[in-house]
């Protein structure tokens, strides 16, 4: 990283940084909100203890020095502040959140694998970079009873209640509320797009699969997305701006969802996609505008089943499937079970807690 500053000579009221052979102007206010110093950030906590939008908007700044490795500022106010260069550097050059993501299809994609048995704390954080950049992996020997997959999940942070409960059967029944509770195939989906927020993880347990089928089939949405950003451009224009609409009802729940099938981030990064043909309710629009989604979502569903791009696993006794419900798109093969012995359990966990014990994990 190669860096050179100089004080802006006409108002002082920002800081020239030259890094990295590119010129950033940093904005006196705002260096002075992500100074560390005691009076101005609590030293445990790090939260603000000034009032920043009560600094002076005449906040100049008198004095700037870089020595080892160190910035110090001076202000108006005589207050002195010190910054680890490499920590300003870090703000001003974002890293693309997609960068640590390997997009997949059939051909390409090794199935990440661990032991339970293996467990630890490098174990763990292991399992959830591959669910961060693959989209999913496959766990064995979680222990075969009924809540034994919250031996994993209350390493990682708790389940997400919804109106169904928290850990929940995934078993054919009668008088079935979801399809899931059948034994027919299930094309590829997201779970639960009616839901706000979506639920962004899913737990998969396997304590009996049927002998005859129920496999489970695995699709990289953010690589089926991409795919049309480069080859299918007007598609990706229109399921990354028109508003679809998502419901569920039964005698006690009502939620939906108005959103999209690809959702960008304010930098044009993939960051979400959706697509549950049981639940979506198409919102009406023009006959040019619905027309213009529905040939945009045939090619999105024509990639998503196309089996170059789909994985199969047949998880046994035990075997957990984790999957990144905002990015990877999963179904089931119908399937067989005279004895009705097939029994799966589900646990959802919220996006924020997977990911807030993925960021403390790599920095311990
Ligand atoms: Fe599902």
């Amino acid at each position: 990283m190669k860096y050179a500053l100089n004080i802006k000579k006409n108002n002082k009221n920002s800081l020239c940084i030259l890094l990295n052979g590119k010129k950033y102007e940093v904005n006196s206010q705002w260096l002075y909100e992500h100074s560390h110093n005691t009076e101005i950030r609590d030293p445990y906590t790090k939260q603000l203890l000034i009032e920043a939008a009560e600094i002076s908007p005449s906040l100049k700044i008198i004095d700037a020095k870089i020595k080892n490795e160190t910035l110090a500022i001076t202000f108006s106010d005589k207050s002195k502040h010190k910054y680890k260069i490499n920590y300003i550097c870090s703000q001003i050059e974002k890293v693309s959140v997609s960068d640590d993501k390997f997009l997949w299809n059939k051909k390409n994609i090794k199935i990440p694998k661990y032991n339970f048995k293996n467990i630890n704390d490098k174990v763990l954080f292991d399992i959830m970079s591959s669910v961060e950049k693959v989209g999913f992996c496959l766990v064995r020997n979680i222990p075969k009873k009924k809540n034994g997959l919250n031996e994993l999940m209350k390493l990682i942070g708790p389940v997400k209640k919804t109106n169904w409960g928290g850990i929940a059967d995934v078993k054919n029944i009668n008088k079935a509320y979801d399809l899931t509770m059948t034994t027919r195939g299930l094309e590829n989906h997201t779970d639960n797009p009616y839901r706000f927020p979506t639920q962004g993880y899913i737990f998969l347990h396997c304590i009996e699969n049927a002998n005859n089928g129920g496999e489970n089939t695995i699709t990289d949405g953010f690589n089926i997305a991409n795919i049309l950003r480069k080859k299918h451009k007007k598609y990706f224009d229109t399921l990354t701006s028109f508003n679809t609409f998502f419901r569920y009802a039964d005698k006690n729940a009502y939620l939906e969802n108005k959103c999209k099938l690809i959702e960008l981030d304010d930098e044009n990064n993939i960051c979400q996609i959706r697509y549950n043909n049981r639940t979506e309710v198409m919102p009406y629009e023009s006959h040019k505008r619905l027309n213009e989604y529905i040939k945009a979502r045939r090619k999105f569903w024509d990639l998503i089943k196309d089996s170059k791009n789909n994985i199969q696993i047949k998880q046994m006794s035990g075997d957990m499937l984790i999957l990144d419900n905002y990015r990877v798109l999963h179904g089931r093969k119908s399937y067989k079970d005279q004895e009705n012995k097939r029994y799966f359990r589900q646990g959802y966990m919220d996006r924020d807690i997977f990911q807030s014990k993925l960021k403390t994990a790599s920095s311990s």
